[in-house]
């Protein structure tokens, strides 16, 4: 019933996250599992699902005709803000050749950079706003959300598709001064904003709740390091079906889902 989106630094774990949220949720109903990190390639290894045949930049034409039509936008409008998508779309109406996996859990790429020179990330962003404005999640669906590192994706607005935004932090400096900034983005378009660590032990973990309750941000989970977590990234398998079961029930009844 929600739509999910999942932030954080760099190497956070928000694919990790994603991962097991999308598991976790796909015992419960459907989820679609969007993808709008524009370089990583790795998250559908991580879900185990296969690579959809084509990203949905692809499928509205490629990266010159979302950028033409962006263009045309700021000509004639003074704004990028164009909608690739006017009317409202649903899990069961997405394009086929869009999605990897079967229900209850698929998987979509909204556009990747794949050319030296091909410019900037721009047209994703747009195509991944428009996208996710318009996509309407019934009971027992839900959308998740995994974003490129750090809060470029509230600049371009994607985040005003979603209903809460999830903070990964890990321990470090950096990623606590991130978080503040993000709540403070999030707020800035009326969105639910929440925490939760990763790779925290028991000296990490209250240092980062005492510094995230001072900026008021809520924590809603933990997560430990996991040695069977970083082998199946090593290689590239997908992620330890019961890997941290407990805590993502955990974290789904403290979000109220
Ligand atoms: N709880 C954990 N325990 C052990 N290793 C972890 C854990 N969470 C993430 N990792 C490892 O950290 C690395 C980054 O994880 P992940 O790809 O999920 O992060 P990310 O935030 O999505 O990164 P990026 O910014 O590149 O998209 C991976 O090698 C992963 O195996
Ligand atoms: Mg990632």
């Amino acid at each position: 019933m929600l739509k999910i989106m999942i932030c954080g630094r760099g190497g956070s774990g928000k694919s990790t996250l994603v991962t097991l949220l999308a598991r976790a949720l796909a015992e419960r109903g459907k989820v679609l599992v969007v993808d709008t990190d524009e370089s990583n390639l790795g998250l559908d290894k991580m879900l185990g699902l296969s690579t959809p045949a084509m990203t949905l930049m692809g499928c509205l034409g490629g990266k010159p005709a979302v950028r033409e039509k962006l263009l045309a936008s700021l000509q004639q409008k003074g704004s990028e803000n164009t909608g690739f998508f006017t009317e409202d779309l649903s899990l069961a109406s997405l394009p086929p050749e869009c999605t990897g996996g079967e229900w209850p859990l698929r998987f979509l790429r909204i556009g990747k950079i794949e050319r030296s020179l091909e410019g900037c990330a721009c047209p994703m962003g747009a195509v991944a706003r428009s996208f996710l404005k318009q996509l309407r999640v019934d009971q027992d669906e839900w959308v998740l959300v995994d974003t490129e590192a750090g809060v470029e994706h509230f600049g371009r607005g994607v985040v005003e598709g979603v209903d809460l935004v999830v903070m990964v932090v890990d321990p470090s400096h950096e990623a606590v001064l991130l978080a503040g900034r993000a709540r403070a983005l999030a707020a800035g378009v009326g969105k639910e904003f929440v925490a939760v660590l990763n790779k925290v032990d028991a000296v990490t973990e209250p240092f980062l709740r005492r510094e995230l309750s001072e900026k008021g941000i809520p924590v809603r989970g933990a997560f430990g390091f996991s040695p069977e977590i970083t082998k199946a990234n090593l290689v590239g398998n997908p992620l330890p079906a019961g890997n941290y079961r407990e805590q993502v029930k955990e974290l789904l009844a403290s979000l109220a889902i």
